[in-house]
């Protein structure tokens, strides 16, 4: 990030904040659409980064809203989507929820049990009204991702053998449900073109499988993504070069091709590089053989994911906007919190910093400031800002806090 930009808003608006860089966030849209088949559906999963500006940005590239909680709704909203092309979708969905969900104009939904179709085809009686619905599957074979969430025991969907056992093609057919298709969501941080590929066909084969099983119409496949992109680190960006012909091959060969849609989503991809966190140096202090450098930002801005153990934690970069190269040191990089937990990174080697010093960490725009601990140790949430070549557009604070409710008044 530019030292001198970002040592003018951090005196505008203190530290830490995050910094979005919209001209990043329309490039890597397109970069992805371009590496979709022609046709194809690109969904935005909110949960990377709900914020209006850069959602909005997304929206403008063609994508529509997947999202899973009233809180991405009311943002899609704010970014100007049209709800009733938004996917709503998630394990444990409340009948309010999904009440206020179809009030709102939502009619396509990602079911994950019989459970949730119940509910689904609940609240869809009561509004009068059907929904679309995806039959979100757990195919039994493992893919290739980071953090699988397919071919594993796990909460997300049905098992492929639930949907496939004779009694489901009666359970299936509820009133005020329209079963439109599958969706399969294999993992995030899927590494290369080979096996996006490959997860893609399971998706395919997947539904072509339930097609018969269910004795149903597929007109939509959902086949996921888990398009990487680093995080909090400059490591080389994983190219999709090739991926367009690789998926156009195997969707044009598809039994479901040309009559089905195919749909993807993505959150990381998308979002990820155009975020920076900027923080201040608060100390530098010894203890014992370590050196500790504490940040104004930590666990509760950036990593959530890293205080569950998802970060490898001396694979974050910090790029000092205060002074350049003067040597090197080793620390822990730590935050303000009162955990041993709030650590950044351990045994980090990277450029000298002092007290006061403005550092910036890239490519956290997706599960930076969304995956985080916002509450613990009540301190404000980083102001977001949106920009665009250097020029800032518009600043944006997530609200914390408690705030008493009195008995007429609805949590949402
Ligand atoms: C169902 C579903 N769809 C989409 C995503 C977005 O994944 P990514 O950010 O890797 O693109 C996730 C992430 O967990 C997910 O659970």
């Amino acid at each position: 990030m530019d030292a001198s930009f970002a040592n003018g808003l951090a005196a505008t608006y203190d530290t830490p904040f995050y910094a979005y860089d919209l001209s990043a966030v329309a490039c890597r849209t397109q970069e992805l659409m371009a590496s979709l088949p022609e046709g194809a559906r690109l969904f935005h999963s909110f949960k990377a980064n709900p914020l209006p500006p850069v959602a909005e940005e997304i929206r403008l590239g063609g994508a529509q809203a997947e999202i899973t909680s009233l809180g991405e709704l009311h943002a899609a909203r704010l970014a100007g989507h049209d709800l009733t092309q938004a996917l709503y979708g998630g394990p444990g969905k409340k009948a309010a929820e999904i009440a206020a969900a179809l009030n709102a104009g939502v009619r396509w939904f990602s079911c994950e049990s019989w459970q949730d179709l119940k509910r689904l085809s609940e609240a869809a009686t009561a509004a009068q009204t059907e929904v679309q619905i995806l039959l979100r599957v757990n195919p039994a074979e493992a893919p290739d991702a980071r953090l699988a969430m397919t071919g594993v025991e796990s909460q997300f969907g049905f098992d492929e053998s639930l949907l496939t056992d004779p009694e489901a093609r009666a359970k299936v057919r509820q009133p005020g449900i329209c079963l439109r298709g599958v969706h399969v969501y294999f993992g995030t941080q899927v590494a290369s073109v080979g096996a996006l590929t490959a997860n893609t066909r399971r998706a395919l084969e997947t539904a072509v499988r339930l097609e018969a099983a269910l004795d149903f119409e597929c007109t939509v496949i959902n086949a996921g993504g888990g398009f990487p992109w680093p995080y909090a680190n400059n490591a080389p960006v994983p190219a999709l070069k090739g991926l367009r012909e690789e998926l156009t091959t195997l969707w044009q060969a598809s039994p479901l091709y040309p009559k089905a849609q195919l749909w993807f989503e993505a959150g990381r991809y998308l979002c990820a590089a155009a975020g920076t966190l900027v923080t201040r140096v608060l100390d530098v202090k010894p203890s014992r053989t370590r050196t500790f450098v504490v940040l104004d930002t930590g666990i509760h801005h950036l990593g959530g994911m890293a205080g569950l153990g998802r970060i490898p934690r001396s694979a974050v970069t910090f790029q000092n906007l205060s002074r350049s190269h003067a040597g090197e040191m080793t620390a822990d990089i730590v935050g303000p919190l009162c955990t041993p937990l709030d650590s950044l990174a351990r045994g980090l080697k990277l450029p000298v910093v002092e007290a006061g010093d403005l550092l910036a960490v890239p490519n956290v725009g997706a599960y930076g400031l969304t995956a985080s601990l916002v509450a613990f140790l009540s301190h404000p949430a980083p102001v977001e800002i949106s920009y665009r070549e250097g020029e800032m557009e518009q600043v944006w604070r997530w609200r914390s806090g408690h705030q008493q409710l009195f008995p007429a008044e609805i949590p949402y």
